[in-house]
């Protein structure tokens, strides 16, 4: 294997930091398969991050000439951050004696578990900059990593995911349709705490609207919606034109059958089955071991996990908490819509289900009764037209046993039409335990 010239940022800022760094250098220059070593001068500079308090650190940056592949060249830098007495704690950020970090291994892009490289921070830190420009490296001419990358195309989508697929990487999903507000934000974040990569995508699917739907004019602003995924931190957002997703001869469906009856499904004919079709092929191109939904569409999330189930796609489904509003509307991209008196009365969606729910605490056990509190609520609010009060199992909505009731979830749909179109608005809430 030919020589590569490599990077390594190195740091202290515990014990005699300048001997730790002096150390380190020497050791790494007898490693076999590094031919040649020089370094910067060691900066100093002070700790980033959200650690405990702590001094600062001693820093630079060694360009290595090496024939050492780069898990290998990282297995080295982890020996001799460990032989430098490094623990690694459960948390990041605590002071160390020695970091050594994989800035550039030529001009590899290298997208695994344990090695990013080009190192995704290493255009915001001076003081790995500073060494570079010392070492006479072209700043300018090195990638820098600003995610989320924007893929538009399935063959851009395969190959990323290929590449965190060799890499070990385990991939959660945020499917979306964009005008992305907190609450897609908050799957993003929930997936980012769960998996080594984050795909979000942003696809209008117009398989899951009606003829008469808001296909057309459903709110759209992929640069905004980009500024979300980089802030709750997705690696990539995959966001192609219809014509990418559907090829012109594109004619095969899914038909979910009784998890996508009643509610919504009564309402919204073939809606179920658009969602479903685009959610497959969705879970088809992205390869991901999970898959993150909003549980504010509840029949939505039962209708993917059946249809998960029932077509054994390998990934694992999880259902994330509603997102309110300050004032307890659950967000929703379609509250753009809401006229001012609307937005104002939209809030009685979630008083209703509130008012139920402690009914139920009070010890209400009778579902009519329960379903009857979400209707007189609701019937306060004369700009509140409403579709339906349901009670249905908590997690896959299916019809409750005659009798008492020992849980549930409330469910409510309805239309609030004054403001620059009808807007349909959902939510529910699960009876305490
Ligand atoms: O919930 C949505 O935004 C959509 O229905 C989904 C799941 C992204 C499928 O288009």
């Amino acid at each position: 294997m030919p020589a590569i010239h490599a990077y390594v940022a190195f740091g202290s800022n515990l014990g005699d930091r300048a001997a730790h760094l002096q150390r380190a250098l020497q050791r790494l220059q007898q490693v076999p398969g590094i031919e040649s070593l020089r370094h910067s001068s060691f900066v100093e500079s002070a700790p980033v991050g959200d650690g405990p308090p702590q001094g600062p650190f001693l820093n630079g940056v060694a360009e290595v000439q090496t024939t050492l592949p780069p898990h290998a060249l990282l297995a080295v830098c982890k020996a001799l951050e460990a032989e430098a007495g490094r623990i690694l704690p459960a948390r990041r950020n605590q002071p160390r004696p020695l970091d050594l970090d994989l800035v550039f291994y030529g001009d590899a892009r290298i997208d695994t578990r344990e090695l990013v490289v080009p190192h995704r921070e290493w255009h915001r830190r001076a003081f790995v900059t500073g060494p570079l420009r010392e070492l006479g490296v072209d700043l300018d001419a090195r990638p820098r990593h600003e995610p989320p990358e924007l893929l538009d195309t399935p063959a851009a989508l395969a190959a990323r995911v290929g590449d965190w697929l060799a890499g070990d990487c385990t991939i959660g999903l945020v499917p979306t349709m964009g005008s992305l507000h907190d609450g897609h934000a908050s799957l993003v974040q929930i997936a980012r705490g769960e998996c080594d990569r984050v795909l979000a995508t942003i696809f209008v699917n117009p398989l899951q609207f009606g003829p008469n739907e808001d296909f057309a004019a459903y709110p759209r602003d992929l640069a905004g919606d980009l500024a979300v995924c980089r802030a709750a931190g997705a690696d990539a957002v995959f966001a192609p034109s219809v014509a990418a997703m559907y090829d012109p001869a594109f004619c095969s469906h899914v038909a979910v059958g009784a998890a996508a009856d009643g509610l919504e499904g009564a309402l919204r004919p073939g809606h179920f089955s658009g969602v479903a079709t685009v959610v497959a092929r969705l879970f088809a191109l992205s390869r991901a071991h999970r898959g993150y939904f909003g549980e504010k569409d509840a029949q939505q999330l039962a209708v993917i996990r059946r249809m998960t189930r029932d077509l054994g796609f390998p990934i694992r489904i999880v259902g994330c908490p509603i997102v309110r509003e300050p004032d307890g509307l659950a967000m929703s991209s379609r509250n753009v819509y809401l006229g001012a008196e609307d937005r104002r009365a939209a809030t009685v969606l979630h008083r209703a289900l509130r008012s139920a729910c402690e009914q139920f605490q009070r010890g209400e056990r009778d579902r009519d009764r329960l379903v009857a509190r979400v209707r007189a609520v609701v019937a306060t609010e004369p700009r509140a037209a409403l579709d339906y009060v349901m009670l249905r199992s908590a997690d896959d909505l299916a019809e409750l046993p005659p009798g008492p009731v020992d849980g549930g979830r409330l469910l409510v749909a309805a239309k609030f039409v004054d403001g620059k179109r009808p807007v349909r608005l959902l939510d529910n809430m699960v009876l305490p335990s």
